[in-house]
Protein backbone atom coordinates (compact mmCIF):
# COMPACT_ATOMS: atom_id res chain seq x y z
CA UNK A 1 0.00 0.00 0.00
CA UNK A 2 2.79 2.45 0.79
CA UNK A 3 3.46 2.16 -2.82
CA UNK A 4 0.27 2.69 -4.04
CA UNK A 5 -0.16 6.18 -1.87
CA UNK A 6 3.40 6.89 -3.45
CA UNK A 7 2.23 6.37 -6.58
CA UNK A 8 -0.86 8.32 -6.02
CA UNK A 9 0.53 11.40 -4.82
CA UNK A 10 3.06 11.71 -7.68
CA UNK A 11 0.58 11.00 -10.36
CA UNK A 12 -1.77 13.96 -8.50
CA UNK A 13 1.02 16.32 -8.15
CA UNK A 14 3.50 15.95 -10.93
CA UNK A 15 0.34 15.60 -13.72
CA UNK A 16 -0.57 19.15 -13.17
CA UNK A 17 2.83 20.76 -11.63
CA UNK A 18 5.35 19.42 -14.32
CA UNK A 19 4.77 21.04 -17.43
CA UNK A 20 7.19 23.51 -18.56
CA UNK A 21 11.25 22.45 -17.67
CA UNK A 22 13.80 20.09 -19.19
CA UNK A 23 13.62 21.06 -23.01
CA UNK A 24 17.46 20.24 -23.34
CA UNK A 25 17.26 16.67 -21.46
CA UNK A 26 17.49 14.12 -25.01
CA UNK A 27 16.16 10.24 -25.87
CA UNK A 28 19.99 8.16 -25.31
CA UNK A 29 21.81 11.12 -24.50
CA UNK A 30 25.10 9.22 -23.60
CA UNK A 31 24.92 7.09 -26.98
CA UNK A 32 28.50 7.90 -28.07
CA UNK A 33 29.78 8.94 -24.74
CA UNK A 34 28.68 5.74 -23.12
CA UNK A 35 26.57 3.77 -25.25
CA UNK A 36 26.03 0.69 -22.60
CA UNK A 37 24.81 3.43 -19.95
CA UNK A 38 21.30 2.54 -20.08
CA UNK A 39 21.85 -1.61 -20.24
CA UNK A 40 24.17 -0.97 -17.18
CA UNK A 41 21.91 0.61 -15.55
CA UNK A 42 18.71 -2.13 -16.28
CA UNK A 43 21.23 -4.87 -15.31
CA UNK A 44 22.22 -3.86 -12.21
CA UNK A 45 19.08 -2.31 -10.76
CA UNK A 46 17.08 -5.75 -12.07
CA UNK A 47 19.59 -7.31 -10.26
CA UNK A 48 19.07 -5.71 -7.15
CA UNK A 49 15.29 -5.19 -7.19
CA UNK A 50 15.28 -9.18 -7.75
CA UNK A 51 16.50 -9.81 -4.39
CA UNK A 52 15.22 -6.94 -2.74
CA UNK A 53 11.67 -6.13 -3.41
CA UNK A 54 11.12 -2.84 -1.99
CA UNK A 55 13.76 -0.93 -3.97
CA UNK A 56 11.29 0.21 -6.86
CA UNK A 57 9.41 2.10 -3.85
CA UNK A 58 12.15 3.63 -2.24
CA UNK A 59 13.74 4.80 -5.38
CA UNK A 60 10.82 6.17 -7.12
CA UNK A 61 10.87 8.16 -3.90
CA UNK A 62 14.28 9.09 -3.84
CA UNK A 63 13.85 10.32 -7.68
CA UNK A 64 10.30 12.18 -6.34
CA UNK A 65 12.40 13.41 -3.18
CA UNK A 66 15.35 14.95 -5.12
CA UNK A 67 12.39 17.32 -7.38
CA UNK A 68 11.11 18.25 -3.94
CA UNK A 69 13.89 20.00 -2.92
CA UNK A 70 12.77 22.17 -5.66
CA UNK A 71 16.75 21.97 -6.64
CA UNK A 72 15.24 19.66 -9.35
CA UNK A 73 16.84 16.31 -10.77
CA UNK A 74 20.52 16.87 -10.20
CA UNK A 75 20.96 14.27 -7.53
CA UNK A 76 21.37 16.63 -4.64
CA UNK A 77 18.83 14.08 -2.73
CA UNK A 78 22.00 11.76 -2.49
CA UNK A 79 24.37 13.76 -1.19
CA UNK A 80 25.84 12.90 2.72
CA UNK A 81 26.40 15.24 5.08
CA UNK A 82 29.98 16.95 5.40
CA UNK A 83 30.98 18.65 8.27
CA UNK A 84 30.07 21.95 7.17
CA UNK A 85 26.43 21.10 6.23
CA UNK A 86 23.66 18.77 6.36
CA UNK A 87 22.58 17.04 3.66
CA UNK A 88 18.91 16.88 2.57
CA UNK A 89 19.34 13.25 2.69
CA UNK A 90 19.34 13.97 6.43
CA UNK A 91 16.59 15.95 6.32
CA UNK A 92 14.05 13.30 5.52
CA UNK A 93 12.74 10.42 7.38
CA UNK A 94 14.86 7.57 7.34
CA UNK A 95 11.58 5.45 7.07
CA UNK A 96 10.57 7.08 3.66
CA UNK A 97 14.44 6.82 2.01
CA UNK A 98 16.70 4.30 2.11
CA UNK A 99 18.74 2.79 -0.75
CA UNK A 100 21.07 5.36 -1.12
CA UNK A 101 23.84 2.74 -0.97
CA UNK A 102 22.67 0.64 -3.86
CA UNK A 103 22.45 3.72 -5.83
CA UNK A 104 25.61 4.35 -5.25
CA UNK A 105 26.76 0.92 -6.64
CA UNK A 106 24.73 1.38 -9.44
CA UNK A 107 26.93 4.14 -10.10
CA UNK A 108 30.16 2.50 -9.97
CA UNK A 109 28.96 -0.30 -12.05
CA UNK A 110 28.79 2.54 -14.27
CA UNK A 111 31.99 4.41 -13.85
CA UNK A 112 34.11 1.28 -14.37
CA UNK A 113 32.48 1.23 -18.01
CA UNK A 114 32.31 5.03 -18.39
CA UNK A 115 34.68 7.00 -15.68
CA UNK A 116 33.25 10.84 -15.67
CA UNK A 117 30.41 10.98 -18.37
CA UNK A 118 26.86 9.75 -16.73
CA UNK A 119 25.77 11.92 -14.04
CA UNK A 120 23.80 10.33 -10.59
CA UNK A 121 20.91 12.16 -11.57
CA UNK A 122 20.51 10.10 -14.42
CA UNK A 123 21.43 6.75 -13.14
CA UNK A 124 18.57 7.91 -10.41
CA UNK A 125 15.73 8.31 -13.06
CA UNK A 126 16.99 5.65 -14.72
CA UNK A 127 16.90 3.12 -12.05
CA UNK A 128 13.72 4.28 -10.50
CA UNK A 129 12.10 3.61 -14.14
CA UNK A 130 13.72 0.26 -14.46
CA UNK A 131 12.97 -0.79 -10.87
CA UNK A 132 9.19 0.36 -11.10
CA UNK A 133 8.99 -1.53 -14.49
CA UNK A 134 11.12 -4.83 -13.57
CA UNK A 135 8.46 -5.11 -10.74
CA UNK A 136 5.20 -3.97 -12.82
CA UNK A 137 5.47 -4.70 -16.34
CA UNK A 138 9.02 -5.69 -17.43
CA UNK A 139 8.49 -3.39 -20.20
CA UNK A 140 9.62 0.38 -19.64
CA UNK A 141 6.70 2.11 -18.03
CA UNK A 142 7.52 5.72 -19.12
CA UNK A 143 10.47 6.75 -21.20
CA UNK A 144 13.78 8.58 -19.34
CA UNK A 145 15.18 11.77 -20.96
CA UNK A 146 18.83 11.88 -20.29
CA UNK A 147 21.74 14.78 -20.20
CA UNK A 148 20.85 15.74 -16.33
CA UNK A 149 23.80 16.62 -14.33
CA UNK A 150 24.61 16.95 -11.09
CA UNK A 151 24.36 19.67 -8.75
CA UNK A 152 27.08 20.62 -6.03
CA UNK A 153 24.73 21.94 -3.27
CA UNK A 154 22.58 19.73 -1.01
CA UNK A 155 20.91 21.58 2.05
CA UNK A 156 19.13 20.56 5.00
CA UNK A 157 16.94 24.26 5.13
CA UNK A 158 15.90 23.62 1.35
CA UNK A 159 14.45 20.56 1.90
CA UNK A 160 13.06 21.41 5.07
CA UNK A 161 11.37 24.61 3.63
CA UNK A 162 10.14 23.04 0.65
CA UNK A 163 8.58 19.44 1.74
CA UNK A 164 5.55 18.89 3.16
CA UNK A 165 5.75 16.62 6.27
CA UNK A 166 4.46 12.99 5.43
CA UNK A 167 2.56 13.92 8.98
CA UNK A 168 1.31 17.20 7.55
CA UNK A 169 -2.15 17.81 8.52
CA UNK A 170 -5.06 19.08 5.80
CA UNK A 171 -4.07 22.91 7.21
CA UNK A 172 -0.37 22.56 6.77
CA UNK A 173 -0.61 20.43 3.35
CA UNK A 174 -1.95 23.31 1.05
CA UNK A 175 0.48 25.56 2.72
CA UNK A 176 3.56 24.05 1.70
CA UNK A 177 2.22 23.16 -1.76
CA UNK A 178 2.08 26.74 -2.64
CA UNK A 179 5.51 27.12 -2.19
CA UNK A 180 6.91 27.14 -5.61
CA UNK A 181 6.55 25.46 -8.07
CA UNK A 182 3.24 24.38 -6.44
CA UNK A 183 0.63 27.19 -7.04
CA UNK A 184 -2.81 27.72 -6.16
CA UNK A 185 -4.03 28.25 -9.16
CA UNK A 186 -3.07 24.79 -9.74
CA UNK A 187 -4.26 23.68 -6.84
CA UNK A 188 -8.20 22.45 -7.35
CA UNK A 189 -10.16 21.23 -4.45
CA UNK A 190 -9.53 17.98 -6.17
CA UNK A 191 -6.14 17.79 -5.78
CA UNK A 192 -5.66 19.01 -2.97
CA UNK A 193 -7.93 16.10 -1.98
CA UNK A 194 -5.98 13.44 -3.42
CA UNK A 195 -3.00 14.95 -2.26
CA UNK A 196 -3.95 14.53 1.63
CA UNK A 197 -5.02 11.45 0.96
CA UNK A 198 -1.65 10.28 -0.14
CA UNK A 199 0.19 11.76 2.79
CA UNK A 200 -1.65 10.04 5.63
CA UNK A 201 0.26 7.22 6.62
CA UNK A 202 -0.75 3.57 5.39
CA UNK A 203 -3.08 2.58 8.02
CA UNK A 204 -5.57 5.49 7.82
CA UNK A 205 -4.94 4.75 4.02
CA UNK A 206 -5.77 0.98 4.55
CA UNK A 207 -8.49 1.23 6.82
CA UNK A 208 -10.87 3.69 4.69
CA UNK A 209 -12.30 1.64 2.60
CA UNK A 210 -13.34 4.65 -0.05
CA UNK A 211 -9.43 5.62 -0.61
CA UNK A 212 -8.47 1.69 -0.59
CA UNK A 213 -10.97 2.02 -3.26
CA UNK A 214 -10.23 4.42 -5.73
CA UNK A 215 -6.16 3.78 -5.51
CA UNK A 216 -6.97 0.07 -6.29
CA UNK A 217 -9.09 1.23 -9.16
CA UNK A 218 -6.26 3.58 -10.17
CA UNK A 219 -3.71 0.84 -10.02
CA UNK A 220 -6.08 -1.66 -12.10
CA UNK A 221 -7.02 0.60 -14.96
CA UNK A 222 -4.13 0.96 -18.29
CA UNK A 223 -5.26 4.41 -18.05
CA UNK A 224 -3.49 5.03 -14.85
CA UNK A 225 -0.35 3.73 -16.09
CA UNK A 226 -0.52 6.06 -19.52
CA UNK A 227 -0.98 9.00 -17.10
CA UNK A 228 1.53 8.20 -14.92
CA UNK A 229 3.83 7.53 -17.47
CA UNK A 230 3.16 11.06 -18.76
CA UNK A 231 3.75 12.62 -14.98
CA UNK A 232 7.31 10.44 -14.36
CA UNK A 233 8.72 11.73 -17.82
CA UNK A 234 6.71 15.31 -17.14
CA UNK A 235 8.86 15.29 -13.31
CA UNK A 236 12.25 13.92 -14.43
CA UNK A 237 12.15 16.73 -16.75
CA UNK A 238 11.45 19.57 -13.88
CA UNK A 239 14.74 21.88 -12.89
CA UNK A 240 17.60 19.79 -14.62
CA UNK A 241 20.77 20.94 -14.73
CA UNK A 242 21.84 20.74 -18.23
CA UNK A 243 24.79 21.50 -20.61
CA UNK A 244 27.70 23.04 -18.72
CA UNK A 245 25.97 23.05 -15.19
CA UNK A 246 26.98 21.67 -12.42
CA UNK A 247 28.80 18.45 -12.27
CA UNK A 248 29.31 15.00 -13.27
CA UNK A 249 29.83 13.27 -9.65
CA UNK A 250 32.17 10.61 -9.85
CA UNK A 251 30.33 9.26 -6.65
CA UNK A 252 27.08 10.03 -5.91
CA UNK A 253 27.35 10.89 -1.92
CA UNK A 254 30.03 13.60 -2.82
CA UNK A 255 30.33 16.49 -4.90
CA UNK A 256 33.92 16.26 -6.90
C1 LIG B 1 20.29 7.61 -29.58
O1 LIG B 1 19.81 6.47 -30.28
C2 LIG B 1 18.40 6.34 -30.30
C3 LIG B 1 18.07 5.01 -30.95
O2 LIG B 1 18.73 4.87 -32.14
C4 LIG B 1 17.81 7.53 -31.03
O3 LIG B 1 16.40 7.44 -31.02
C5 LIG B 1 18.22 8.81 -30.30
O4 LIG B 1 17.75 9.94 -30.98
C6 LIG B 1 19.73 8.88 -30.19
N1 LIG B 1 20.07 10.05 -29.39
C7 LIG B 1 21.09 10.85 -29.65
C8 LIG B 1 21.28 12.00 -28.71
O5 LIG B 1 21.84 10.68 -30.58
C1 LIG C 1 22.61 -7.05 -19.52
O1 LIG C 1 22.10 -8.33 -19.22
C2 LIG C 1 21.82 -9.09 -20.38
C3 LIG C 1 21.12 -10.34 -19.95
O2 LIG C 1 21.72 -10.92 -18.83
C4 LIG C 1 23.14 -9.34 -21.11
O3 LIG C 1 22.90 -10.09 -22.28
C5 LIG C 1 23.76 -8.01 -21.50
O4 LIG C 1 25.03 -8.23 -22.07
C6 LIG C 1 23.91 -7.12 -20.29
N1 LIG C 1 24.33 -5.81 -20.74
C7 LIG C 1 25.25 -5.08 -20.12
C8 LIG C 1 25.61 -3.80 -20.77
O5 LIG C 1 25.75 -5.41 -19.08
C1 LIG D 1 34.42 23.54 5.65
O1 LIG D 1 34.65 24.92 5.83
C2 LIG D 1 36.02 25.26 5.95
C3 LIG D 1 36.11 26.75 6.28
O2 LIG D 1 35.21 27.50 5.50
C4 LIG D 1 36.71 24.93 4.61
O3 LIG D 1 38.08 25.24 4.69
C5 LIG D 1 36.55 23.44 4.36
O4 LIG D 1 37.09 23.12 3.09
C6 LIG D 1 35.09 23.05 4.39
N1 LIG D 1 34.98 21.60 4.31
C7 LIG D 1 34.16 21.00 3.47
C8 LIG D 1 34.15 19.51 3.52
O5 LIG D 1 33.43 21.59 2.70
C1 LIG E 1 14.87 5.25 11.76
O1 LIG E 1 15.24 6.10 12.83
C2 LIG E 1 14.68 5.72 14.06
C3 LIG E 1 15.00 6.77 15.08
O2 LIG E 1 16.26 7.36 14.83
C4 LIG E 1 15.21 4.34 14.45
O3 LIG E 1 14.63 3.93 15.67
C5 LIG E 1 14.84 3.36 13.37
O4 LIG E 1 15.40 2.09 13.66
C6 LIG E 1 15.34 3.83 12.03
N1 LIG E 1 14.83 2.93 11.00
C7 LIG E 1 15.59 2.48 10.00
C8 LIG E 1 14.91 1.58 9.01
O5 LIG E 1 16.75 2.78 9.86
C1 LIG F 1 27.31 8.11 2.51
O1 LIG F 1 25.98 7.67 2.74
C2 LIG F 1 25.77 6.30 2.39
C3 LIG F 1 24.32 5.98 2.55
O2 LIG F 1 23.53 7.03 2.28
C4 LIG F 1 26.60 5.43 3.29
O3 LIG F 1 26.37 4.08 2.94
C5 LIG F 1 28.05 5.78 3.09
O4 LIG F 1 28.82 5.07 4.01
C6 LIG F 1 28.29 7.26 3.28
N1 LIG F 1 29.65 7.53 2.83
C7 LIG F 1 30.47 8.30 3.47
C8 LIG F 1 31.84 8.45 2.89
O5 LIG F 1 30.15 8.90 4.49
C1 LIG G 1 -2.17 21.19 12.00
O1 LIG G 1 -0.82 21.28 12.35
C2 LIG G 1 -0.45 22.59 12.80
C3 LIG G 1 1.05 22.61 13.02
O2 LIG G 1 1.48 21.45 13.66
C4 LIG G 1 -1.25 22.93 14.08
O3 LIG G 1 -0.92 24.23 14.49
C5 LIG G 1 -2.72 22.84 13.77
O4 LIG G 1 -3.46 23.03 14.95
C6 LIG G 1 -3.07 21.49 13.20
N1 LIG G 1 -4.46 21.48 12.77
C7 LIG G 1 -5.30 20.50 13.05
C8 LIG G 1 -6.67 20.63 12.51
O5 LIG G 1 -4.94 19.51 13.70
C1 LIG H 1 -12.93 7.65 4.39
O1 LIG H 1 -12.39 8.85 3.86
C2 LIG H 1 -13.38 9.64 3.23
C3 LIG H 1 -12.68 10.79 2.53
O2 LIG H 1 -11.73 11.41 3.37
C4 LIG H 1 -14.39 10.10 4.28
O3 LIG H 1 -15.39 10.88 3.68
C5 LIG H 1 -15.02 8.88 4.93
O4 LIG H 1 -15.87 9.27 5.98
C6 LIG H 1 -13.96 7.93 5.46
N1 LIG H 1 -14.60 6.68 5.87
C7 LIG H 1 -14.35 6.13 7.04
C8 LIG H 1 -15.07 4.84 7.29
O5 LIG H 1 -13.59 6.64 7.86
Amino acid sequence: MTNQAFILLCMVVFGVVGSCHGGSLKKGFYNNTCPNAEAIIKNATEKRVASDPTLPARFLRMHFHDFCTFLGCDASVLLNSTTNNTAEKDAIPNLTLAGFDVIDDIKAEVEKKCPNVVSCADVLALAARDAVSFKVSQTPLWEVLTGRRDSRVSRISEALANLPSPFSNFTILPLSLTSPPFSKTLLTKALMCKTWWSYQSDAALLTNKSSRDVVDKLLASKEFFKEFAKSMEKMGAIGVLTGNAGEIRKKCYVVN
